[in-house]
């Protein structure tokens, strides 16, 4: 039996579990997903005893994705994020990888969203922000940050080759642009949005990270407003499904994965 996990303190609550072993069942892989809380203080000590048990996979979340770069050798895009969310041990080295860029980039794909020479404009350059972030820009889109803290905005911006904006700019952004992101952890608390309602128009593709709730006050007046809603379970399933594809090497079974995902959100 091969055996796939997360890492995180605490993991508590997480989905990857059922997804992922959503996906072994009907792969016929015999494969389980389980989670690890390691002290942070262990955390190489976690990763060198993951690998020597054989391990074949880690997915990674907070407090870990920075500090587990120093542990692994980071691709590329892992690298320039400066987080790392999948651990592969299946290889002669242990690699790290980003699969919340590739999850929110499958994401648009999988609503026929072209951001190839899109206008987009991001709100958030926290850990999320970062991955929207540079995937926006390898995609070819004219990448706008925008963020509570402009200094955080126009650092992101900076490193992509886009634009950095504080808030009060949305109403310059937002009427020409088409694509929106929302990376901030606005309308997880409460029914709050990050963009003035007025702002929304039918020639958006609005995507939020937000999955509790999955309608957010932003998607419910983007779908007002005529524009294209994805939800922050797209990104969250698509992310896993990047990194069982990455471990196995099989293609994922998307539609299982979602619905096993979406009954638990
Ligand atoms: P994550 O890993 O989910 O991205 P994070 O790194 O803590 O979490 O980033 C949170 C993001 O939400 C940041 O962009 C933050 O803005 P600041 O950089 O100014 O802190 C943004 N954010 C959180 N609460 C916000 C609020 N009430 N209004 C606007 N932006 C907010």
């Amino acid at each position: 039996m091969d055996v796939y996990g997360l890492l995180g303190n605490p993991v508590g609550h997480s989905l990857s579990p059922p997804m992922h072993e959503t996906a072994y069942a009907e792969r016929d892989i015999d494969a389980r997903y389980v989670t690890f809380e390691p002290d942070p203080a262990d955390l190489g000590d976690a990763i060198d005893g993951a690998e020597a048990l054989g391990i074949r996979g880690l997915n990674v979340t907070i407090p870990f994705k920075q500090d587990v770069l120093d542990h692994v050798e980071p691709d590329d895009l892992a690298t320039r994020i400066g987080a790392v969310n999948t651990v592969d041990f299946t290889g002669p080295v242990v690699t790290g990888h980003n699969t919340d860029a590739e999850g929110a980039r499958r994401a648009f794909a999988h609503h026929d969203v072209t951001l190839a020479g899109s206008d987009a404009v991001l709100v958030g350059a926290g850990g999320a922000g970062r991955a929207v972030a540079y995937m926006l820009a390898d995609e070819g889109a004219d990448v706008h940050v925008v963020n509570r803290t402009v200094e955080k905005a126009r650092e992101l911006a900076d490193a992509v080759g886009g634009t950095g904006h504080a808030l009060d700019d949305l109403p310059d952004l937002v009427p020409d642009a088409d694509v929106l992101v929302n990376a901030t952890s606005v309308g997880m608390e409460e029914d709050e949005s990050p963009v003035p309602a007025d702002l929304l128009h039918g020639d958006l593709a609005v995507m939020d990270a937000v999955y509790t709730p999955l309608e957010t006050r932003l998607l419910r007046e983007a779908a007002d407003a005529g524009a294209t809603t994805i939800d922050g379970a797209w990104m969250l399933l698509f992310q896993g499904v990047a990194a069982f594809e990455r471990w196995t090497d099989v293609s994922a079974p998307v539609d299982a994965m979602n619905a096993t995902l979406r009954a638990r959100l």
